[in-house]
């Protein structure tokens, strides 16, 4: 519940902000209480080693295609509740339901290339399969696990997380032991009472661990059926290339927020391997790695026993059915804007193009600019003192969370999960507004404000603009580098209408791990329809 409150509450407030609206200062009383441990230097960097702005951005990506299909390591497990009246697809040679835990696809396009018989059909395009829907009869308890986690790619980590959960280490040589992995998951899974687990590959799917279980047969229908994955001959038949673009292209739908909702998630039990106090010993593995690079199998058996144990405690708790409002991006908007207005050449009056930047810089600030947030116009102030913009960044910085500080009752009643949102919240918070605040002090400082004109001041020197912007540049850039949000991932220029845009999607686009386009996944326009584009 608090998550979804503190979440809502952002959204309110963020929107507050978007239509200008002022919105009450806290009293001083509230917002001492800042974020972690993070600095009130405006120079302070963030920690290296820091992981809250990745937590904060998984968070931020759940249950979403395009963020983990450019990560495509696990790093988050969720509980989470497929209601009632949910559609779940599952393809297969034969009608009957399968007796064993198996898949299903909450999307048909990504189920019905599978409803023929793989071992048997060789180059026959026109076999019969069958297509089962199936209905959630009763809430299904499942167990999400984020990344590419249904992808078995040989040397990644798309399946660690689940392998460290049951079988409490990783072993390269088990990478396709699905059957196994799946059977052992649903062993482990009985205890809590769980149906299934949600994972992602070019769809999201639902591993049931019993068809006989909270679903029932809508229809098992006999289609005209093809297999994608094992034709011989030519691969790049029109019908074989339409059914691989279906399945990313339904994927596709569920790329950004809110993603693919058929399950909601329980975020009061969010657990993660970023999460330094329960798992601090992956931190030197991922020291001086892109993110890429990062994988849960960094860490240690006593730490994985504690992670194991915050799963186990998120999973026998009371679900509180919280509905997860992700965290409007409005900086996401605003800093793309400012990245934009600082590499744009018009106007090409540098001062004027300095002044709207300027401007932009300060409405995004104005609900934390007090009245008596000025400079004293002192030399010293003048003279790159930043010490008068302090209450402004403390108010950006701060205020989204800080009633839930501000209440000692309220923290109590958090869970460990909703701490560690809320740390990487703040810690997020902190940078974002850290950034933003040098840069509008240096502004400031440059004269280019017009609310606070320095540049009357007799005796200070000018600064060019130019170096200006080009400081704001380095600093715009750091920020985005580091927050590193899946929204600002987009093919440029845009793809036309005939077009989508597209990440490569195991198993269609790997090429083995030497496929430097496979290891770090980029953008591109695929057509969507005939004549199809090569992939
Ligand atoms: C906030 O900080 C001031 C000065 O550092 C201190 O006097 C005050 O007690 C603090 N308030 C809270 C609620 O911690
Ligand atoms: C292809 O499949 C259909 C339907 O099962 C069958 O009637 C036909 O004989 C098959 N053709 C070949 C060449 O196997
Ligand atoms: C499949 O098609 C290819 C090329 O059309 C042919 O060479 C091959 O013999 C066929 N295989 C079977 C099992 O029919
Ligand atoms: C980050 O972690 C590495 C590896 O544990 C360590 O060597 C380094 O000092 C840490 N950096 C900071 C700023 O704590
Ligand atoms: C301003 O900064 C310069 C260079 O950092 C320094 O030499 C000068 O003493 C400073 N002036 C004041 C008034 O702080
Ligand atoms: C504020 O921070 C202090 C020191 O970190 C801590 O002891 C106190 O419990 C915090 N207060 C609230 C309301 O979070």
């Amino acid at each position: 519940m608090l998550i979804s409150q503190l979440l809502l509450f952002s959204l309110a407030e963020l929107q507050q902000l978007v239509y200008g609206i002022q919105v009450p200062f806290l009293t001083p009383a509230t917002s001492n209480n800042s974020t972690g441990n993070a600095p009130w230097d405006l120079a302070a960097h963030p920690d290296a080693n820091a992981t809250s702005q990745l937590i904060f951005e998984a968070v931020n990506s759940l249950q979403q295609h395009w963020p983990h299909t450019r990560y495509r390591n696990s790093h988050s497990i969720v509980p989470g509740t497929a209601p009632v009246g949910t559609l779940l697809y599952h393809g297969r040679a034969e009608s009957e339901l399968p007796d064993a835990p198996d898949w299903t696809a909450t999307d048909p396009e990504h189920a019905f290339p599978f409803a023929g018989d793989s071992a048997t059909e060789g180059n026959n395009s026109t076999l019969t399969g069958c297509w089962l829907t199936l209905v959630a009869t009763q809430p299904l308890k499942v167990l999400y696990f984020d990344g590419s986690s249904a992808s078995k790619i040989p040397g990644e980590d798309t399946v660690d997380t689940q392998d460290l959960l049951i079988w409490g280490k990783v072993d390269p040589a088990r990478w396709l032991d699905e059957a196994e992995r799946l059977d052992d998951l649903c062993a482990w899974g009985t205890e809590f009472g769980l149906d299934g687990f949600l994972r992602m590959q070019m769809g999201f799917e639902i591993m049931l661990c019993d068809f006989s279980r909270g679903v029932e047969v809508v229809s098992a229908d006999y289609l005209t059926a093809l297999h994608p994955f094992n034709v011989p001959g030519n691969p790049q038949r029109p019908l074989f290339v339409m059914l691989k673009f279906e399945i990313i292209h339904a994927g596709s739908w569920h790329n950004l927020h809110p993603g693919d909702t058929r399950v909601k998630l329980d975020l009061a039990g969010f657990v993660s391997f970023y999460d330094t106090s329960t798992a601090p010993s992956p931190v030197p593995t991922r020291h001086g790695r892109e993110r890429w690079g990062h994988r849960a199998a960094g860490i240690s058996a006593l730490d994985l026993k504690a992670v194991q144990a915050r799963v186990r405690e998120a999973l026998t708790r009371e679900p509180d059915n919280t509905l997860f409002r992700a965290i409007v991006d409005r900086y996401g908007d605003r800093l793309e804007t400012l990245a934009y207005l600082l590499t744009t050449t018009i106007p090409p009056n540098v001062h004027e193009r300095a002044r709207i930047i300027q401007a932009q810089l300060r409405i995004m600030l104005t609900p934390y600019i007090l009245y008596t947030a000025r400079p004293s116009l002192s030399p010293a102030d003048l003279n790159n003192s930043w010490a008068w913009a302090l209450p402004v960044w403390k108010s950006c910085g701060t205020k989204h969370t800080a009633y839930i500080h501000a209440s000692r009752a309220l923290y109590a009643r958090m869970t460990a999960s909703e701490r560690l949102l809320l740390r990487a919240l703040d810690d997020t918070n902190h940078e974002i507004c850290r950034v933003v605040v040098k840069m509008w002090v240096a502004g400031v400082h440059a004269g280019l404000d017009p609310f606070l004109p320095l540049e009357a001041l007799s005796g200070h020197p000018r600064q060019d603009p130019l170096v200006v912007i080009q400081r704001w540049q380095t600093d715009n850039t750091a920020l985005i580098s580091w927050l590193d949000w899946a929204v600002w991932v987009k093919c440029q220029p845009a793809c036309g209408v005939e077009q989508m845009c597209y990440l490569p999607t195991w198993p269609f686009f790997y090429n083995g791990p030497d496929d430097h386009r496979w290891e770090r996944p980029q953008p591109r326009c695929i057509r969507r329809f005939e004549p199809y584009s090569q992939f």
